[in-house]
This record gives structure tokens, C-alpha cells and sequence, in this order.
């Protein structure tokens, strides 16, 4: 048994990971300052003898003891990183800086929970890990995506001037149970609007992809890149590669949820990308990981999720 401390463990993807760490046998120790995560995301372990929940802020330093860190702590969606933009730069640079050497004192193994926003509006298709990114440094994105930048830069500095072990994994769009329902996010934008029997708005001509990893896929590889060997640090692309238009992504939840929404075009947002998918042949090789659950099927388990949402 591990002790492991997820930061941001009450969000959608941290309490996925902390409920598979406590299903493994490890000691979880869940911090959040609850920005955009919630205790009802992890009210069902509340009564584990193995669960602890914090409250906590990581632009502030922490004194724990523990063996692993999964830094997870940054609000996701542009809504709510847009937000506020300096503090969404500080739990980013600050949080990584005080969960580096947290992991420095008590000599954890660290994983940081990238982006592929650190591709920016990328000019090669699919990325790899091996391209930089075009990234615009001073729009509305840039928070999120220099903030995350910054951080993969303090943890390999931290690898080369420490001898630290670290791990990136970059991750891509991810869906399933507990998104929040109104961050903006498409999935769950698409989901909530055709719930509500809303028209469903499409940014753009609907022509722009996405790829779409459903959350049990993506807490898979987390889990198998933490305990990689020490020799590989990533950064490695977790996603899945199979991409959708975001008009096909609105028909199918269409076709599954029912109803009579129809479909509505805005403008597209500043900075928006293109197209963004992932190329996993590193994590295929080094994991020996790649995602399993069909994007039908993640639908219907997050559909079936936003219905008793809505219910309640
Ligand atoms: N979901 C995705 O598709 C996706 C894609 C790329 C990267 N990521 C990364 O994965 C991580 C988790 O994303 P998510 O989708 O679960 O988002 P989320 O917003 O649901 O979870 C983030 C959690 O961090 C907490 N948090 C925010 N600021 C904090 C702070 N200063 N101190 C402590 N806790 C703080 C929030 O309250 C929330 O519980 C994030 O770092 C995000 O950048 C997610």
C-alpha cells in the first residue's frame, strides 16, 4: 500500500483516480480547494478508512507524508480557467512549484497532469510529444496553456537539477460521469442542451475535430505511468486518437439522448484550435496502453450520469 495524494482529487477526472487508487489498496490522501471540484464527487468515499479529504489551496505549500503525487489541481474547462486568469497562472506555476518540493522533501514519484493545450493551435497533425506547440502567449487561453507549460518546464528541471522522479502525461479531451454541466466543455454542453430539449450550439461550421478519451481509459494510463519505470519521465500523449467533427459529435448525442433539440452555429471563439488529436504510439510502446471504451459507449455512461443530475 501506497500512500497517494491526488491534488485536485474532487474534480471530475481526480475523483475517477482516487476511487481506482482506493479499488488498488493505496492510502489516498485527496486534496482541493474545491474551485471546480465538489464534495459530492467524492461523498461516496467519505466513510473509506483509507480516504482523507483536504481542504486545500496548492499555491500554498503542504506538509504531508507520502510516497506519490498526483498533481491534478487547475480548473480545466475555459470557463471556469478564464475566470480568473492570474489565480488559474498561480495554481499551475505556484502549485507545481510547492507540490515539486513537497515531492523533493519526502522523496515521492511525481505526476503532473499536462495538457494538450501545450500544443497550442498546432501546425502538425496528429502531435507528438516531440513537437513544441504554437501557443499564443498573451490571449484568453494563455493562463491555462503557459501556465501548463511552465509546469512541465519546473518538473524537468526539477528531474535534471534534483535527480527527481518525475512523469508528465499530456492529456486530451476527456469525457465521462461527474463533468461539471455547465463548464462549456462540448460533451457535456451537447449532453446538458439536448437533456433540456435546447438547441444544441455549435461553434463554427461544426466542421473543427476533436478526439474524445472516456475517463476510465484515461485513468488507466495515468495509473500505468505512475508506476513506469524510473527511466521515463514522458512527457507522454494520453488520449483517443479517433476523431469526431463536432457536427458528428452533435448528431450522435442527438441520436442517443432523443428528443427534439435542434442544431444552432455561433461564432467561434478567439484561439479556438482546429483540430487537435493525439499520437499514442509512445504510450502504446511504454504503456502498453491504448483506450478501449467506444465513444458510444462512454456516451450512454455520461448521458445516463447528466440525466440523474438533472433529476436530482
Ligand atoms: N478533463 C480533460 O479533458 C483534461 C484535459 C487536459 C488536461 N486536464 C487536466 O487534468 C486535471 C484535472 O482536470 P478535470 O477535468 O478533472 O478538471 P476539474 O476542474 O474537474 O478538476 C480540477 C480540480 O482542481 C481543483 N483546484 C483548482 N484549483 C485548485 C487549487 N489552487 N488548489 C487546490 N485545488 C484546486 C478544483 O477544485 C477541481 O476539483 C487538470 O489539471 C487539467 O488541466 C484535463
Amino acid at each position: 500500500m501506497s500512500r497517494v495524494l491526488v491534488t485536485g482529487g474532487a474534480g471530475f477526472l481526480g475523483s475517477h483516480l482516487c476511487d481506482r487508487l482506493l479499488r488498488d489498496g493505496h492510502d489516498v490522501l485527496c486534496v482541493d480547494n474545491f474551485f471546480t471540484g465538489s464534495k459530492r464527487n467524492v461523498a461516496h468515499l467519505l466513510d473509506e478508512p483509507y480516504f482523507e479529504l483536504m481542504r486545500h489551496d496548492v499555491t500554498f505549500p503542504l506538509y504531508v507524508e507520502v510516497d506519490r503525487i498526483f498533481n491534478l489541481a487547475c480548473p480545466a474547462s475555459p470557463v471556469h480557467y478564464q475566470h480568473d486568469p492570474v489565480q488559474t497562472t498561480k495554481t499551475s506555476v505556484h502549485g507545481a512549484i510547492n507540490m515539486l518540493g513537497l515531492a523533493k522533501r519526502v522523496k515521492a514519484r511525481i505526476l503532473q497532469a499536462s495538457t494538450s493545450e501545450v500544443y497550442g493551435d498546432p501546425e502538425v497533425h496528429p502531435q507528438r510529444e516531440d513537437y513544441w506547440g504554437r501557443v499564443n502567449p498573451i490571449g484568453f487561453r494563455s493562463c491555462y496553456d503557459e501556465g501548463k507549460r511552465c509546469a512541465e518546464t519546473l518538473f524537468f528541471d526539477y528531474h535534471r537539477q534534483h535527480g527527481m522522479d518525475i512523469k508528465v502525461v499530456r492529456i486530451f479531451n476527456t469525457y465521462g460521469p461527474r463533468m461539471h454541466p455547465d463548464d462549456g466543455r462540448v460533451v457535456s454542453n451537447f449532453i446538458v442542451q439536448a437533456l433540456k430539449g435546447e438547441d444544441i450550439t455549435i461553434y463554427g461550421d461544426g466542421s473543427q475535430t476533436r478526439s474524445f478519451c472516456y475517463v476510465d481509459d484515461l485513468i488507466e494510463a495515468m495509473v500505468r505511468m505512475m508506476e513506469s519505470g524510473p527511466g521515463f519521465t514522458g512527457p507522454v500523449n494520453i488520449g483517443n486518437p479517433v476523431e469526431h467533427t463536432m457536427l458528428q459529435l452533435a448528431e450522435k448525442v442527438l441520436a442517443l439522448v432523443g428528443g427534439r433539440s435542434k442544431l444552432v452555429f455561433r461564432p467561434l471563439p478567439a484561439d479556438d484550435p482546429r483540430q487537435r488529436q493525439p499520437d499514442i504510439t509512445l504510450a502504446k510502446d511504454r504503456l502498453g496502453w491504448q483506450p478501449t471504451v467506444g465513444i458510444d459507449d462512454g456516451l450512454r455512461e455520461t448521458i445516463a450520469y447528466f440525466r440523474r443530475l438533472l433529476e436530482a
